[in-house]
C-alpha cells in the first residue's frame, strides 16, 4: 500500500458512517481502495504519487465550481510557481476531462466537458441537496460541477488510477480554501459496487454504456443504486440517423476505440431503460461530436477525434462507421 498525503479518504468514510444504506459499504472500502490503487497492479502508480507528493503549497484565494472549474486566481502564486506546476502536473498527462482553471494556468484538456454539462443541466432535477454518485467519473470533472450544483455530497468512481490522481491534484488545492468538500473520486468500476444499495438521490452514468459487454445489466446496476423515486442521468453513443429500433454492434473498433460493444439509437436506449422497470424515460439531447468538443491539445497530445473519423467523409469514422453523435437520457427508479 501507498503512503498517500494527498488521498486520504476518512473524511468520505466517516460520512459514510452517517448513511445508514451506505454504512455497510464503509466497512469494504478501505480494502477496496487498496486494491484500486495498487501499485503491483498500476506500475505508474509510485510516479502519479510523485507528482502529488511534490505540489507546492498555495492556497487558492477563490473557488468556483458554479460555472467552470477555477481553483485560485493568477494572483495567488508567481509565473514561476505556475509553470513549476504545470510541469509536475504534466507527469499526469493525457489529460482528457476538463477544463480547469488552477491558479491562473489554463489545463486545456482533450474534451471540453463544459459543453455535456451545458447540455444537461436545465433539463435534470435540480442537484440541490442530493446524494450524488457519478459512474466512470474520469477524472472527476462533472464531480466539481455536481457539488457547484449544490449536491450534499458527490461520489464518483472509475477504475482508472491516473484519473483518480488528476483529480487529487486539483483538490489537494481546493481543500485548502475550503475544508472537508463533500465530494471524492473513489478507484473502483461499477462492479466493485455493492448490490442493492438503493442509496443515491441521483446516479450519472456518462461515456460508460457502450463499454458495457452487457448493456442490460449496467441498467439494472445503476437502477439498483438509485432510491426509489431517485433519477439517472444517462449519457452515451447513439445511431441517430435511423428512426426505428437499431442497435450497432461494430466489430473490431469504433472510432479507433477496442472496447466498444452497443451503440444503440435513441428509440432503442428507451425501449432498455422501460425493459430495465426506469420510468419517466425520456432522451435530453442529441449531439453530434464535434471539433470543438473533442481535439488534441498540449493537455493531450495522443490522437484525438480528427484522427477518429474518416478524412474524406467525417460523417463516417475511420472504419467506416456512422460518425460519433451522444445523447443523454433521464429516466426515474
Ligand atoms: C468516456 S469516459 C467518460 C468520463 C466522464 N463520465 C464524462 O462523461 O466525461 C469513460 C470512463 O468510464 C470509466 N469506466 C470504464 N469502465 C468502467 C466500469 N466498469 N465502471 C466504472 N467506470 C468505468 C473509464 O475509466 C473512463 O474514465
Amino acid at each position: 500500500m501507498i503512503d498517500y498525503k494527498v488521498i486520504n479518504y476518512q473524511c468520505l468514510l466517516d460520512a459514510l458512517e452517517n448513511i445508514p444504506e451506505l454504512r455497510q459499504w464503509a466497512k469494504v472500502l478501505p480494502e477496496q481502495i487498496e486494491q484500486g490503487l495498487s501499485p503491483t497492479r498500476w506500475g505508474d502508480l509510485p510516479q502519479w504519487q510523485g507528482v502529488l507528493d511534490q505540489l507546492p503549497d498555495l492556497t487558492p484565494s477563490t473557488l468556483n465550481f458554479k460555472n467552470h472549474v477555477q481553483i485560485g486566481a493568477a494572483a495567488d502564486c508567481s509565473d514561476a510557481q505556475r509553470e513549476q506546476l504545470k510541469q509536475l502536473l504534466m507527469g499526469l498527462h493525457p489529460w482528457r476531462k476538463g477544463p480547469y482553471a488552477l491558479f491562473g494556468l489554463d489545463i486545456d484538456t482533450e474534451w471540453r466537458s463544459d459543453l455535456k454539462w451545458q447540455r444537461l443541466q436545465a433539463e435534470i432535477e435540480p442537484l440541490v441537496d442530493r446524494l450524488v454518485l457519478d459512474v466512470g467519473c474520469g477524472n472527476g470533472y462533472h464531480c466539481w460541477r455536481m457539488l457547484g450544483d449544490g449536491a450534499r455530497r458527490v461520489i464518483g468512481i472509475d477504475p482508472s488510477p491516473r484519473f483518480i490522481h488528476q483529480f487529487y491534484a486539483l483538490e489537494y488545492f481546493a481543500e485548502k480554501a475550503r475544508a472537508d468538500l463533500p465530494v471524492d473520486i473513489l478507484p473502483l468500476s461499477i462492479e466493485a459496487m455493492p448490490t442493492e444499495l438503493k442509496a443515491f438521490d441521483t446516479v450519472f452514468s456518462m461515456g460508460v454504456l457502450y463499454h458495457r459487454r452487457s448493456p442490460m445489466d449496467h441498467l439494472r446496476e445503476l437502477k439498483d443504486l438509485l432510491r426509489p423515486g431517485g433519477q439517472l442521468v444517462l449519457e452515451t453513443l447513439v445511431i441517430d440517423n435511423i428512426d426505428t429500433d437499431h442497435t450497432l454492434v461494430p466489430e473490431g473498433r469504433y472510432a479507433k476505440m477496442r472496447n466498444v460493444w452497443f451503440i444503440p439509437t435513441p428509440n432503442t436506449l428507451l425501449s432498455w431503460l422501460r425493459k430495465c422497470g426506469f420510468k419517466a424515460e425520456i432522451c435530453i439531447d442529441v449531439c453530434p461530436t464535434s471539433h470543438e468538443e473533442q481535439r488534441r491539445t498540449e493537455w493531450m497530445t495522443f490522437e484525438s477525434l480528427a484522427d477518429f473519423v474518416d478524412t474524406e467523409n467525417p460523417a463516417l469514422t475511420f472504419e467506416g462507421h456512422p460518425a460519433p453523435v451522444r445523447a443523454i437520457f433521464t429516466a426515474t427508479a
